[in-house]
């Protein structure tokens, strides 16, 4: 899933183009979107909205951002929201995979109670917005077949950690938050679960928000969280790879076929090993193929 676009769970406006997005998901917010007055209300029309699309019968997967497991809304939320069959639940500002291991007992609880199969429902925790997080990301493997992908805030964690700003004068990332990303990343490596960029907020430029997509998937995101819908072509586009990918894929991936068990291999005049032929066929597999 490429895009992952959010709709503010309080917004019977945006709820309404809920199945005309293009986007791969849709993160319907119970959190940060939503003050805390408007909670109850949002709960109340997020679970509409998926009552009245039955799971497997969606324009996209409809998945519920629900507040942190330290508040105490998030019982709440899940607890109205679970009788919708969601396709997903996005947890933010967990201090620890241990508080995945809670939700996933919650989870249990409720899929049994609404008809869902045990362990049906997934998860994507955003894992890097306390500081605590970034020093137990290694341990997340433990959870198992739950963790769908993970993600990283920036803004979040600068509060926690008290700091004036998390970009430079370039507006890129200063080392904290580079440190937070690569984490990240090699979460979901050592739990082969999807790697999804955070946010680009400047949502009305479309040229820096395809700079950002590129870096990003070329540093191993295959996905990306979007705010607006403006924004879900571009990323769609961006993390679909391109056509002269495929070809380079497919012809490496031939190329081993043919090499009667040879390890090294060349191609156009430069080497290639194993490591080039497992980045082959990851391009065919986001490919479709
Ligand atoms: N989902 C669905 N529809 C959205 C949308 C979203 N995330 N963001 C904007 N739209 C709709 C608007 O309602 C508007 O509809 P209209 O043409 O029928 O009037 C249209 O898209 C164009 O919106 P625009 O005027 O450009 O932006 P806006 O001022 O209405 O909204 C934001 C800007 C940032 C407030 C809005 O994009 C938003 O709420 N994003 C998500 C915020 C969020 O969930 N944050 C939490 C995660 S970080
Ligand atoms: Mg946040």
């Amino acid at each position: 899933m490429r895009s992952w676009l959010f709709i503010p769970g309080d917004s019977e406006k945006k709820l309404g183009k809920v199945d005309g997005t293009g986007a791969d998901a849709v993160i319907l917010d119970l959190e940060d979107a939503v003050l805390p007055e408007a909670k109850p209300r949002a709960r109340a029309l997020v679970h509409d909205v998926l009552a009245a699309r039955p799971r497997g019968q969606r324009a996209a997967p409809l998945w519920v951002r629900i507040n942190p497991l330290a508040s105490a809304l998030a019982l709440d939320d899940l607890v109205a929201v679970m009788p919708g069959q969601p396709d997903g639940i996005m947890v933010p500002k967990i201090s620890s995979p241990w508080d995945l291991v809670a939700l996933n007992h919650y989870l249990e609880v409720l899929e049994v109670a609404h008809g869902l199969t045990r362990g049906s429902v997934p998860l994507v925790p955003v894992l890097t917005e306390t500081a605590e997080s970034l020093f137990s990301m290694g341990e997340l493997r433990s959870i198992g077949d739950r963790l769908r992908g993970v993600t990283w805030g920036a803004e979040d964690l600068a509060v926690d950690l008290g700091a004036m700003r998390n970009r430079d004068e370039t507006g890129a990332w200063t080392f904290t938050y580079q440190l937070a990303r690569s984490l990240t990343l090699a979460a979901a490596a050592t739990c082969e679960a999807q790697a999804i960029e955070t946010v680009y907020t400047d949502f009305r430029n479309t040229e820096g928000l395809r700079g950002y997509c590129e870096r990003a998937r070329r540093d191993g995101f295959t996905g990306m969280l979007a705010i607006h819908p403006a924004q879900v072509e571009v990323i769609n586009d961006a993390f679909t790879p391109t056509a002269d990918e495929v070809d380079w894929a497919r012809r490496v991936v031939a190329l081993f076929e043919r090499s009667d068990g040879a390890g090294a291999v060349q191609m156009d005049g430069a080497m290639l090993d194993i490591p080039h032929l497992k980045q082959a066929r990851r391009l065919l597999q986001l490919a479709g193929e």
